[in-house]
């Protein structure tokens, strides 16, 4: 069986501290005093859905979706469950997706299907890590970084749950003993 560490830290607490104040800014300069509904995707986005959304300047409702992609396996499998729906209807409403990272942006293009059908007045998509050169330029308005094509853990990012709480995004590693196997 394969095994994992915390490998090389790649974005440190510091690194996200100042780019989600940014992020805070440029929301709350663009929704301006209009009502957003922010919805975070479980359970990924909620530390960066808390944190963000403590700095933001805007009136805001929070709401959650729960969605599963990968079970517990490092790559997508494609299939999309939605495990928990939202509270609230939003036809009508300014909503602002927060993701914790988009890769394939399968997860992202089913759910952004699923919403936009409800009728809300905007749909946007606020992502904190996006991996490079998977076309979600056109499905995500802010991201807070671009990192490599590596898999990351730490500041809600998880495998098959561990890793979560880490204060900083940190490459995932497979232990040495399990190289050549
Ligand atoms: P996508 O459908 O390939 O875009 O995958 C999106 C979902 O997979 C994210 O919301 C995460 O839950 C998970 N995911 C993708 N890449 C990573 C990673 O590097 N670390 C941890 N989870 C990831
Ligand atoms: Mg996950």
């Amino acid at each position: 069986m394969t095994s994992y560490r915390v490998g090389e830290t790649l974005i440190t607490g510091e690194d996200l501290r100042e780019r989600v104040s940014e992020l805070a800014a440029e929301i709350s300069r663009e929704y301006g005093d209009s009502n957003v509904l922010v919805l975070g995707v479980l359970k990924g986005a909620i530390y960066f859905m808390a944190d963000l959304t403590r700095e933001l300047d805007i009136p805001f409702e929070l709401d959650f979706m729960a969605v599963s992609s990968y079970g517990s396996s490092t790559t997508s499998s494609g299939v999309v469950r939605i495990l928990k729906d939202l509270d609230t209807p939003i036809a009508g409403r300014r909503v602002l997706v927060i993701e914790d990272i988009v890769d394939s942006g399968l997860t992202l293009s089913y759910l952004l299907k699923n919403l936009a059908s409800r009728g809300p007045e905007s749909l946007e998509v606020c992502a904190l890590l996006a991996k490079p050169g998977r076309g979600h330029d056109q499905l995500v308005r802010y991201v807070g970084f671009e990192i490599p094509d590596v898999f990351v853990v730490g500041y809600g990012l998880d495998l098959a749950e561990a890793w979560r709480g880490l204060p900083y995004i940190a490459r995932l590693e497979k232990t040495p003993s399990d190289d050549g196997l």
